[in-house]
């Protein structure tokens, strides 16, 4: 989840080592650092907090060199303080990591043996150390990494400088990704695409296990077994230009607004709104009418959307679903049938769990399907059939657009497979296909609601705890609701299953807890309003989120409800995710959080 980027350039490489930075500032925010080599001495710089804090010391102290590798934290062993920070450097090397080093209590007692004095509580440190008493043990560079890599347990991906050496830069992959970039007469290595696309489009993914030595002008990628290996080069299409909030006050603020527009460009993807039916993006058939059951695994917000997806599987194509979250399901060992279909579902493509629980089914021999929003992610590559969200880059950390772009998708794929296995009619698919070509129209109508939302931002910023209350699909969206409002208001929130409030959550009603309903008239609405009463007559403050009929047939003193527009059943989720998101944004915004890049929250989770 820590950024890590290396530059072999030109001179003045310290500021684009902060502009790589910046583009990978989502994947951790605790600490950034970055290190050069000067007349051949190793330099560093390193600031606690955000990558503002590291450019304000570079502007007091600039750093000369035309080598260097920077880093963006979020901090797993030891407090981010500016100690803590990346890069880790002996007078020997200097070393950026993302993962997590599983064995390195044991491998800190071996350099401590050794002589090294630890200066940090970190696990990246000792394999600074490591190299560095291989070095002195008078191995090259490349054998040092080489030896040091085979010490390793755990997942991690590194760049690595050496004292002295102002051609050479060594990466590493394990688990977490790394990719080459290749320049005219420089050399990249980065986290991700988007952080090299300022400097060039021509990249090459190193696989697990696999480790590179660059120069200006060459590579060299070596597999586990240190035998030389060739990996393919792609093109990228990560944008160089970076994305900005526009007039707007965040990027999550941007991205719920945006919804509309991407929620359309991903349905144009599924749906042919002329012939009324679905349409699969190219190469992506699958034979959903063979499929016994379908497996579906994702974390946080992309696992609620595979709930509400179970809900559209079983209804509309009566495919049995398994879903678990991700960090669950990959040592569950569940027996799983060859042949069948396993979706993943993720925003970054990146998520070690998801693509722990990916690799699992594929050794069982299943066929592996991803709904991804980033195409050059580790998840897509990996996966036999990629289903494209088309939500663009999602910068802000809580997930929103990515996820109606995932239920767009998902509820097109269970039409397509309803057809599929003659559970729909043809007439019933039209029917469904023109209800979500709706769907960009319901939600420009849905973002009317934000100013009712947002007069009770106040109120609700009061609260220590929140319940959020739903029914079929309205439950994960209610999860969901609550998820939003935890990760950047910090409010305690739930979300449960309305007519499971009885076997206990019921016992914290009282006065102080706003109680948040998601209920859309559908045909369990009666069930929910019953739920609902129990909350009211027990003195909770409903807040109940619904349409003109569900207000107008609700009956309930609600402390205060919110009118959606009326849309059809298969449309309810995806709109009323909207009204969760605003709610959970202005109560953020209010109580003056850092709502883009909430405490302790990374975007792309890449370790356990
Ligand atoms: C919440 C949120 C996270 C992610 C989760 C999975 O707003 O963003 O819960 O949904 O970390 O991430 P991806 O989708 O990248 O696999």
């Amino acid at each position: 989840m820590c950024g890590i980027v290396g530059i072999l350039g030109s001179e003045g490489v310290a500021d684009k080592l902060v502009d790589a930075l910046k583009r990978l500032e989502y994947r951790g925010y605790d600490s950034a650092g970055v290190a050069t080599i000067v007349d051949g001495k190793i330099l560093r710089r390193r600031a606690e907090g955000k990558l503002r804090n590291l450019e304000l010391a570079l502007e007091r102290e600039p750093l000369a060199g035309a080598i260097g590798i920077g880093h963006t934290r979020w901090a797993t062993h030891g407090a981010p303080t500016e100690r803590n920070a990346h890069p880790h450097a002996t007078d020997q090397v200097a070393v950026v990591h993302n993962g997590i080093i599983e064995n390195f209590l044991d491998l800190r007692e071996l350099v401590k043996s050794g002589g090294a004095e630890l200066e940090t509580d970190t696990d990246t440190e000792v394999v600074a150390h490591l190299i560095t008493q291989a070095l002195q043990a008078g191995k090259t560079p490349r054998d040092a990494v080489a030896d040091t890599l085979h010490r390793l347990k755990g997942a991690f991906s590194f760049a690595i400088i050496f004292k002295g050496e102002e051609d050479l830069m060594i990466g590493a992959r394990r688990g977490s990704p790394l990719a080459v970039g290749h320049g005219d007469g420089a050399m990249y290595l980065g986290s991700d695409a988007i952080a090299l696309a300022p400097f060039t489009d021509r990249v090459t993914y190193l696989e697990d296990g696999d480790w590179v030595v660059l120069t200006r002008t060459s590579f060299e990628i070596f597999d586990e077994s240190n035998l030389p290996v060739t990996r393919p080069e792609h093109t990228s299409a990560a944008t160089a230009v970076q994305v900005d909030k526009g007039n707007y006050r965040h990027f999550m603020q941007k991205e719920i607004y945006e919804q509309p527009e991407v929620i359309g460009h991903t349905l144009s993807r599924y749906l042919n709104l002329n012939k009324l039916c679905t349409t699969l993006p190219k190469g992506t058939s699958v034979d959903f009418a063979a499929l016994d059951r379908l497996v579906i695994s994702a974390c946080g917000t992309a696992f609620y959307a595979g709930l509400i997806g179970k809900y559209w599987f079983e209804k509309y194509a009566r495919i049995p679903v398994d879903i678990d979250i991700a960090s669950e399901f990959r040592y569950r060992e569940m027996p799983v049938k060859a042949g069948d279909l396993a979706l993943f579902i993720s925003q970054s493509g990146e998520t070690a769990d998801t693509l722990a629980s990916l690799r699992y089914c594929k050794q069982q021999g299943m066929r592996i399907g991803a709904v991804v929003n980033v195409p050059e992610s580790t998840i897509a590559r990996e996966a036999d059939v990629v289903f494209p969200t088309v939500a663009g880059a999602e910068i802000g950390v809580a997930s929103t657009k990515a996820f109606t772009c995932q239920l767009s998708v998902l509820a097109s794929l269970a039409i397509h497979a309803g057809r599929a296995r003659g559970v729909l009619s043809a007439e019933r698919e039209a029917e469904l296909v023109r209800m979500l070509g709706e769907v960009p129209a319901y939600a420009v109508k849905a973002l009317k609601v934000e100013k009712d939302l947002e007069k009770l931002s106040q109120p609700l910023s009061k609260s220590n705890h929140a319940l959020y209350l739903g029914r079929g699909t309205n439950f994960p969206l209610a999860m969901e609701g609550a998820l939003k409002l935890k990760e950047i208001s910090y409010i305690h929130a739930e979300g449960y299953a309305a007519g499971e409030l009885k076997h206990g959550p019921i016992a914290l009603i009282d006065e102080s807890m706003p109680v948040i309903v998601v209920a859309p008239h559908d045909e369990i609405f009666e069930k929910t309003v019953s739920n609902v009463q129990e909350v009211a007559a027990r003195g909770g403050r409903v807040i109940l989120i619904t349409d003109a009929r569900g207000a107008a047939e609700a009956g309930i003193n609600a402390w205060k409800t919110i009118v959606m527009p009326d849309v059809p059943e298969i449309a309810a989720p995806i709109i009323h995710a909207i009204p969760v998101q605003l709610l959970a944004y202005h109560t953020a915004v209010f109580m003056g959080t850092d709502v883009d890049q909430p405490r302790n929250l990374a975007k792309s989770v890449t370790v356990e």
